[in-house]
Protein backbone atom coordinates (compact mmCIF):
# COMPACT_ATOMS: atom_id res chain seq x y z
CA UNK A 1 0.00 0.00 0.00
CA UNK A 2 1.09 3.55 -0.69
CA UNK A 3 2.46 5.38 2.59
CA UNK A 4 0.64 8.36 3.06
CA UNK A 5 3.00 11.45 3.89
CA UNK A 6 2.00 14.12 5.10
CA UNK A 7 4.71 17.65 5.06
CA UNK A 8 4.70 20.52 6.75
CA UNK A 9 6.64 23.52 4.39
CA UNK A 10 6.00 23.45 0.73
CA UNK A 11 8.81 26.41 0.09
CA UNK A 12 11.77 26.08 1.82
CA UNK A 13 14.56 24.58 0.99
CA UNK A 14 14.19 20.97 2.23
CA UNK A 15 10.50 20.63 1.81
CA UNK A 16 11.01 21.60 -2.02
CA UNK A 17 13.69 18.82 -2.19
CA UNK A 18 11.07 16.44 -0.66
CA UNK A 19 8.03 17.32 -3.06
CA UNK A 20 11.11 17.40 -6.12
CA UNK A 21 11.79 13.77 -4.62
CA UNK A 22 8.96 12.45 -3.78
CA UNK A 23 7.47 10.97 -6.90
CA UNK A 24 10.60 8.67 -7.09
CA UNK A 25 8.93 7.27 -3.81
CA UNK A 26 6.09 4.69 -3.30
CA UNK A 27 4.60 7.42 -1.52
CA UNK A 28 1.87 9.72 -1.33
CA UNK A 29 3.08 13.02 0.04
CA UNK A 30 0.75 15.79 0.78
CA UNK A 31 2.61 19.36 1.66
CA UNK A 32 0.65 22.14 3.76
CA UNK A 33 2.27 25.53 2.65
CA UNK A 34 1.50 28.55 5.18
CA UNK A 35 -1.65 29.43 4.07
CA UNK A 36 -2.60 25.70 4.96
CA UNK A 37 -1.14 25.32 7.89
CA UNK A 38 0.36 28.53 9.80
CA UNK A 39 3.05 26.25 12.39
CA UNK A 40 2.66 29.75 14.44
CA UNK A 41 -0.92 28.31 15.43
CA UNK A 42 -0.13 24.58 16.89
CA UNK A 43 -3.81 23.50 17.47
CA UNK A 44 -4.58 24.25 13.82
CA UNK A 45 -1.53 22.24 12.73
CA UNK A 46 -2.32 19.39 14.88
CA UNK A 47 -6.31 19.69 13.46
CA UNK A 48 -4.30 19.14 10.31
CA UNK A 49 -3.25 16.10 11.30
CA UNK A 50 -6.04 14.37 12.78
CA UNK A 51 -8.00 15.04 9.50
CA UNK A 52 -5.39 13.56 7.04
CA UNK A 53 -4.55 10.67 9.15
CA UNK A 54 -0.87 10.07 7.38
CA UNK A 55 1.24 7.07 7.90
CA UNK A 56 4.20 9.21 8.35
CA UNK A 57 4.49 13.04 9.05
CA UNK A 58 7.51 15.41 8.72
CA UNK A 59 7.78 18.18 9.94
CA UNK A 60 10.10 20.24 7.27
CA UNK A 61 9.06 23.68 7.82
CA UNK A 62 10.59 25.87 10.70
CA UNK A 63 11.34 28.96 11.75
CA UNK A 64 14.86 29.56 10.78
CA UNK A 65 15.78 33.47 11.01
CA UNK A 66 18.66 32.63 13.61
CA UNK A 67 18.78 36.53 13.83
CA UNK A 68 15.70 38.01 14.05
CA UNK A 69 14.46 34.73 16.43
CA UNK A 70 16.71 37.03 19.31
CA UNK A 71 13.65 39.89 18.82
CA UNK A 72 10.75 37.44 18.22
CA UNK A 73 10.94 34.85 20.52
CA UNK A 74 7.50 33.75 21.14
CA UNK A 75 7.15 33.11 17.64
CA UNK A 76 10.17 31.07 17.35
CA UNK A 77 9.11 29.51 20.42
CA UNK A 78 5.61 28.33 18.61
CA UNK A 79 7.00 27.52 15.35
CA UNK A 80 9.94 25.43 16.61
CA UNK A 81 8.83 23.79 19.62
CA UNK A 82 4.77 24.62 20.01
CA UNK A 83 3.80 22.71 16.41
CA UNK A 84 6.25 20.64 16.31
CA UNK A 85 5.19 19.02 20.11
CA UNK A 86 1.51 19.30 19.23
CA UNK A 87 1.87 17.95 15.90
CA UNK A 88 3.73 15.43 17.04
CA UNK A 89 0.75 14.62 19.78
CA UNK A 90 -1.66 14.25 16.88
CA UNK A 91 0.46 11.86 15.03
CA UNK A 92 0.49 9.61 18.13
CA UNK A 93 -3.56 10.03 18.10
CA UNK A 94 -3.85 8.49 14.89
CA UNK A 95 -0.62 6.51 14.71
CA UNK A 96 1.38 8.17 12.42
CA UNK A 97 5.22 8.26 12.87
CA UNK A 98 6.79 11.90 12.55
CA UNK A 99 10.02 13.42 11.48
CA UNK A 100 11.34 16.96 12.57
CA UNK A 101 14.30 18.69 11.58
CA UNK A 102 16.43 20.07 14.48
CA UNK A 103 20.14 21.57 13.97
CA UNK A 104 23.47 21.33 15.14
CA UNK A 105 23.04 24.72 16.72
CA UNK A 106 22.08 23.12 20.03
CA UNK A 107 25.39 22.46 20.58
CA UNK A 108 27.69 25.48 22.36
CA UNK A 109 30.54 24.53 20.02
CA UNK A 110 33.24 25.53 22.91
CA UNK A 111 34.89 21.72 22.75
CA UNK A 112 33.79 17.94 22.11
CA UNK A 113 32.86 18.23 18.80
CA UNK A 114 32.50 16.14 16.80
CA UNK A 115 29.48 15.90 19.33
CA UNK A 116 27.52 12.45 18.96
CA UNK A 117 23.50 12.17 19.22
CA UNK A 118 23.58 12.03 23.42
CA UNK A 119 26.34 14.51 23.52
CA UNK A 120 25.55 17.49 26.09
CA UNK A 121 23.58 20.10 24.49
CA UNK A 122 23.62 24.09 25.56
CA UNK A 123 22.17 26.33 22.85
CA UNK A 124 23.89 29.70 22.54
CA UNK A 125 20.67 31.55 20.52
CA UNK A 126 17.11 31.65 20.85
CA UNK A 127 17.12 29.67 17.25
CA UNK A 128 18.86 26.69 19.27
CA UNK A 129 17.07 26.87 22.06
CA UNK A 130 13.65 26.42 20.38
CA UNK A 131 14.60 23.87 18.35
CA UNK A 132 15.86 22.34 21.49
CA UNK A 133 12.85 22.20 22.60
CA UNK A 134 11.05 20.93 19.89
CA UNK A 135 13.47 18.06 19.99
CA UNK A 136 12.31 17.77 23.28
CA UNK A 137 8.42 18.16 22.54
CA UNK A 138 8.24 15.69 19.85
CA UNK A 139 10.22 12.90 21.67
CA UNK A 140 7.67 13.23 24.82
CA UNK A 141 4.56 13.59 22.95
CA UNK A 142 5.40 10.55 19.98
CA UNK A 143 7.44 7.32 20.55
CA UNK A 144 7.29 7.24 17.27
CA UNK A 145 9.54 10.11 16.42
CA UNK A 146 12.49 10.39 15.25
CA UNK A 147 14.70 14.55 15.33
CA UNK A 148 16.96 14.72 12.16
CA UNK A 149 19.75 17.49 13.83
CA UNK A 150 21.51 18.53 10.50
CA UNK A 151 23.71 21.77 9.43
CA UNK A 152 25.15 24.47 6.85
CA UNK A 153 21.27 23.14 4.39
CA UNK A 154 22.60 24.26 0.77
CA UNK A 155 20.63 23.92 -2.22
CA UNK A 156 19.85 25.76 -5.56
CA UNK A 157 16.55 27.09 -3.21
CA UNK A 158 15.13 29.44 -1.01
CA UNK A 159 18.19 31.70 0.78
CA UNK A 160 21.61 29.66 1.35
CA UNK A 161 25.22 30.18 1.54
CA UNK A 162 26.48 29.38 -1.66
CA UNK A 163 23.82 31.58 -3.35
CA UNK A 164 24.81 34.32 -0.93
CA UNK A 165 28.05 33.64 -2.00
CA UNK A 166 27.52 33.85 -5.76
CA UNK A 167 25.37 37.06 -5.35
CA UNK A 168 27.55 38.92 -3.54
CA UNK A 169 30.65 37.74 -5.85
CA UNK A 170 28.74 38.89 -8.85
CA UNK A 171 28.42 42.65 -7.28
CA UNK A 172 32.31 42.77 -7.71
CA UNK A 173 32.69 44.12 -3.72
CA UNK A 174 35.85 42.53 -1.55
CA UNK A 175 34.99 39.79 -0.04
CA UNK A 176 35.64 38.87 3.76
CA UNK A 177 34.17 35.35 5.21
CA UNK A 178 34.61 34.39 8.77
CA UNK A 179 37.23 31.61 9.23
CA UNK A 180 36.32 30.63 13.07
CA UNK A 181 33.29 28.94 12.92
CA UNK A 182 33.64 25.28 11.15
CA UNK A 183 30.92 22.90 10.70
CA UNK A 184 29.33 20.14 7.76
CA UNK A 185 27.80 21.57 4.93
CA UNK A 186 24.32 19.80 4.19
CA UNK A 187 22.57 19.30 0.53
CA UNK A 188 19.04 19.84 1.06
CA UNK A 189 18.41 16.99 -1.52
CA UNK A 190 20.82 14.44 0.25
CA UNK A 191 18.70 15.19 3.60
CA UNK A 192 15.27 14.64 1.66
CA UNK A 193 16.36 11.47 0.18
CA UNK A 194 17.24 9.96 3.10
CA UNK A 195 13.89 11.19 4.82
CA UNK A 196 11.82 9.36 2.16
CA UNK A 197 14.27 5.70 1.67
CA UNK A 198 13.32 6.03 5.66
CA UNK A 199 10.02 6.62 5.50
CA UNK A 200 8.58 3.19 5.01
CA UNK A 201 11.09 2.01 7.83
CA UNK A 202 9.65 4.73 10.33
CA UNK A 203 6.21 4.44 9.42
CA UNK A 204 6.39 0.46 9.97
CA UNK A 205 8.26 0.58 13.33
CA UNK A 206 7.33 0.40 16.74
CA UNK A 207 7.81 2.37 19.30
CA UNK A 208 11.89 1.31 20.94
CA UNK A 209 12.67 0.88 17.28
CA UNK A 210 16.09 2.05 17.01
CA UNK A 211 15.34 4.22 13.95
CA UNK A 212 13.79 6.53 16.34
CA UNK A 213 15.09 8.68 18.67
CA UNK A 214 17.64 11.05 17.25
CA UNK A 215 20.46 11.27 14.65
CA UNK A 216 22.73 13.49 12.93
CA UNK A 217 22.51 14.01 9.05
CA UNK A 218 25.14 16.26 7.06
CA UNK A 219 27.18 15.48 4.13
CA UNK A 220 30.62 14.28 4.72
CA UNK A 221 33.47 16.60 6.33
CA UNK A 222 34.19 19.84 7.83
CA UNK A 223 35.07 23.22 6.64
CA UNK A 224 35.14 27.24 7.28
CA UNK A 225 33.18 29.39 6.31
CA UNK A 226 35.66 31.31 4.32
CA UNK A 227 37.35 27.85 2.74
CA UNK A 228 33.38 26.64 1.78
CA UNK A 229 33.43 30.22 0.05
CA UNK A 230 36.48 29.64 -1.90
CA UNK A 231 35.23 26.19 -3.03
CA UNK A 232 31.90 27.80 -4.25
CA UNK A 233 34.10 30.32 -6.04
CA UNK A 234 36.33 27.33 -7.41
CA UNK A 235 33.88 25.25 -8.42
CA UNK A 236 31.53 27.95 -9.66
CA UNK A 237 34.27 30.58 -11.45
CA UNK A 238 37.05 28.36 -11.78
CA UNK A 239 39.91 31.22 -13.04
CA UNK A 240 37.54 33.76 -11.85
CA UNK A 241 37.42 32.87 -8.52
CA UNK A 242 37.55 36.18 -6.59
CA UNK A 243 39.79 36.62 -3.28
CA UNK A 244 38.42 35.62 -0.42
CA UNK A 245 39.72 37.55 3.06
CA UNK A 246 39.52 35.79 6.65
CA UNK A 247 37.49 37.03 9.34
CA UNK A 248 36.82 36.35 13.14
CA UNK A 249 33.47 35.95 14.76
CA UNK A 250 34.52 38.06 17.39
CA UNK A 251 34.90 41.00 14.58
CA UNK A 252 31.67 40.15 13.08
CA UNK A 253 29.33 41.56 15.53
CA UNK A 254 25.32 39.54 14.81
CA UNK A 255 22.86 39.51 17.13
CA UNK A 256 22.63 36.17 17.44
CA UNK A 257 25.98 33.78 18.82
CA UNK A 258 26.47 30.90 16.81
CA UNK A 259 28.78 28.31 17.87
CA UNK A 260 32.40 27.73 16.60
CA UNK A 261 32.53 23.96 15.81
CA UNK A 262 29.47 22.55 16.55
CA UNK A 263 30.60 19.40 14.10
CA UNK A 264 28.15 16.81 14.29
CA UNK A 265 29.44 13.07 14.77
CA UNK A 266 27.50 10.97 11.99
CA UNK A 267 28.64 7.16 13.45
CA UNK A 268 25.01 6.53 14.44
CA UNK A 269 23.78 7.49 10.50
CA UNK A 270 25.81 4.81 9.41
CA UNK A 271 25.59 2.10 12.49
CA UNK A 272 21.54 2.62 12.56
CA UNK A 273 20.79 3.31 8.65
CA UNK A 274 23.24 2.14 6.82
CA UNK A 275 23.95 5.34 5.33
CA UNK A 276 27.27 7.01 5.00
CA UNK A 277 26.53 10.33 3.56
CA UNK A 278 28.86 11.41 0.39
CA UNK A 279 31.68 14.40 0.62
CA UNK A 280 29.99 17.76 0.85
CA UNK A 281 32.67 18.73 -1.94
CA UNK A 282 30.74 16.58 -4.39
CA UNK A 283 26.92 17.52 -2.86
CA UNK A 284 27.78 21.60 -3.80
CA UNK A 285 28.92 20.08 -7.45
CA UNK A 286 25.48 18.90 -7.99
CA UNK A 287 24.36 22.53 -6.37
CA UNK A 288 26.51 24.64 -8.75
CA UNK A 289 25.94 22.58 -11.44
CA UNK A 290 21.66 23.14 -10.93
CA UNK A 291 22.08 27.04 -10.59
CA UNK A 292 24.09 26.94 -13.77
CA UNK A 293 21.58 25.47 -15.80
N1 LIG B 1 19.08 26.19 6.72
C1 LIG B 1 20.01 25.70 7.53
O1 LIG B 1 21.20 25.98 7.38
C2 LIG B 1 19.62 24.73 8.62
C3 LIG B 1 20.61 24.30 9.52
C4 LIG B 1 20.25 23.40 10.53
C5 LIG B 1 18.94 22.96 10.63
N2 LIG B 1 18.01 23.43 9.75
C6 LIG B 1 16.63 22.95 9.90
O2 LIG B 1 16.29 22.26 8.72
C7 LIG B 1 14.89 22.40 8.47
C8 LIG B 1 14.68 22.83 7.04
O3 LIG B 1 15.32 24.09 6.87
P1 LIG B 1 15.32 24.84 5.46
O4 LIG B 1 16.72 25.35 5.23
O5 LIG B 1 14.66 24.01 4.43
O6 LIG B 1 14.40 26.10 5.81
P2 LIG B 1 14.14 27.40 4.94
O7 LIG B 1 14.59 27.21 3.54
O8 LIG B 1 14.64 28.57 5.73
O9 LIG B 1 12.56 27.45 4.92
C9 LIG B 1 11.81 27.62 6.06
C10 LIG B 1 10.39 27.25 5.72
O10 LIG B 1 9.60 27.36 6.89
C11 LIG B 1 8.40 28.01 6.52
N3 LIG B 1 7.83 28.70 7.67
C12 LIG B 1 8.42 29.60 8.48
N4 LIG B 1 7.53 30.04 9.40
C13 LIG B 1 6.37 29.38 9.16
C14 LIG B 1 5.08 29.40 9.75
N5 LIG B 1 4.80 30.20 10.78
N6 LIG B 1 4.12 28.58 9.24
C15 LIG B 1 4.38 27.79 8.18
N7 LIG B 1 5.57 27.74 7.56
C16 LIG B 1 6.55 28.53 8.06
C17 LIG B 1 8.79 28.99 5.44
O11 LIG B 1 7.65 29.31 4.71
P3 LIG B 1 7.48 30.69 3.90
O12 LIG B 1 8.08 30.45 2.55
O13 LIG B 1 6.01 30.89 3.86
O14 LIG B 1 8.21 31.76 4.68
C18 LIG B 1 9.77 28.15 4.65
O15 LIG B 1 9.10 27.31 3.76
C19 LIG B 1 14.37 23.36 9.52
O16 LIG B 1 13.82 22.63 10.59
C20 LIG B 1 15.62 24.08 10.01
O17 LIG B 1 15.49 24.54 11.34
C21 LIG B 1 18.32 24.29 8.75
Amino acid sequence: MTLKILQFGTTGQLATELLRQAPDHEVALTALGRADADLADPAACARKVMEARPDLVVIAAAYTAVDLAETEQALARAVNAGSPGAIAQAADAVAAAVVNISTDYVFDGAGGAPYAEDAATNPLNTYGATKLEGEAAVAAANARSLNIRTSWVVSPHGKNFVKTMLRVAAAGNPLKVVDDQSGRPTSAADLAGFILSQAPRLAAAKAGDPAFGVVHFANAGEVTWRDFAVEIFRQALGDQAPEVGGQKTADYKTPATRPLRATMDLGKLQQVYGVTPRPWQDALAEIVAALKA
